[in-house]
């Protein structure tokens, strides 16, 4: 029987950001920049690239914020406007969510219980089939985007979980979810099982999830029993892993580069990354190349 098509994408949007404080005190992390545009819209143009219908943002009461950012905003538009500003207006009317051309829904995660219990605040609020779950601060740039492709592997494979994966170096593998691969069929890495931030040397392989997921709809069921696992919350992994032997789990060896823009060096990473393939930063980058050749060699 071919697979359902994948309509909805879940954002998890309530984490309290803590790797990036102080700046997280006032601003969420998924609208920090890389030089000027937010985690989050990163995020939104791959899953709109990808064709959903439906985005479901698990965001929390204080984060207000992520909502006035991702909606339009018609009273900025008209000041820009009326400020001679008439392509930044626009520019802006773009990348914000258009409910005519996109479902969107937000709900309210109250309490950090952990990845998997985000995931299951937006139960009721997917489109039936299977299910996408993008992590806006694991940035992957590339063309086709990382969901894009995803979706395009997963009407082929036989796994009903398909999680983005990429190798790490040993001693990382407490920082990932870790598949247990059995067998390789291009890019998509079948596995038999999935732990949640093994301590090094007890992963089964060196394949880390990172944060793009397709997953069938009977995760939610798996979500529903679990208790606290790794770090005393409760984790998508392990209900992922729950349902390996009724739909069947895979990787998918993800072909863009990918930051770890929750962390400060990955943020920084990013941004150097973006602003070297921009020549308007040329200067900047030089002088930055050079300041750094001079405290070197002062030391
Ligand atoms: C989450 C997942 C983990 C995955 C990681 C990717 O962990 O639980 O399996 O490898 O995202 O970034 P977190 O970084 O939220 O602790």
């Amino acid at each position: 029987m071919p697979k359902q098509e994948v309509r909805t994408a879940i954002f998890p949007v309530a984490g309290l950001g803590t790797r990036f404080l102080p700046a997280t005190k006032g601003t969420p992390k998924e609208l920090l920049p890389v030089i000027d545009k937010p985690l989050i819209q990163y995020a939104i143009d791959e899953a709109r690239e990808a064709g959903v219908e439906r985005m479901v943002f698990v965001s929390h009461p204080t984060k207000a914020a992520i909502k006035h950012y991702v909606m339009d905003d018609e009273d900025l538009r008209s000041a820009l406007k009326a400020h001679g500003k008439a392509r930044l207006a626009h520019e802006l009317e773009e990348a914000a969510l258009d409910e005519d051309a996109c479902e969107v829904v937000f709900v309210m995660q109250d309490e950090p219980l952990g990845l998997g219990h985000a995931v299951l605040c937006a139960m009721e609020h997917v489109h039936p089939g299977p299910i996408a779950v993008i992590l806006p601060d694991d940035l992957i740039l590339g063309s086709p985007g990382c969901l894009s492709s995803m979706i395009a592997q997963y009407a082929n494979c036989t796994a009903g979980h398909l999680l983005g994966a990429m190798k790490v170096p040993a001693e990382l593998s407490s920082r990932y979810g870790i598949l247990s691969v059995a067998s390789e069929e291009g890019p998509v890495l079948y596995a038999d099982a999935v732990v949640e931030k093994p301590p090094a040397g007890q992963a089964p392989s060196r394949m880390a999830v990172v944060g793009r997921y397709i997953l069938d709809a009977s995760v939610f069921d798996d979500l529903q029993t679990q208790t606290p696992g790794a770090g005393g919350e409760i984790q998508l992994t392990d209900a992922i892993a729950q349902g390996i032997d009724r739909v069947g789990l895979a990787g998918f060896h993800i072909l863009g580069r990918r930051f770890d823009c929750g962390s400060k060096t990955g943020m920084l990473e990013a941004t150097l990354h973006v602003a070297s393939k921009d020549p308007a930063y040329a200067a900047v980058l030089d002088a930055c190349c050079n300041e750094r050749q001079l405290v070197a060699s002062e030391d």
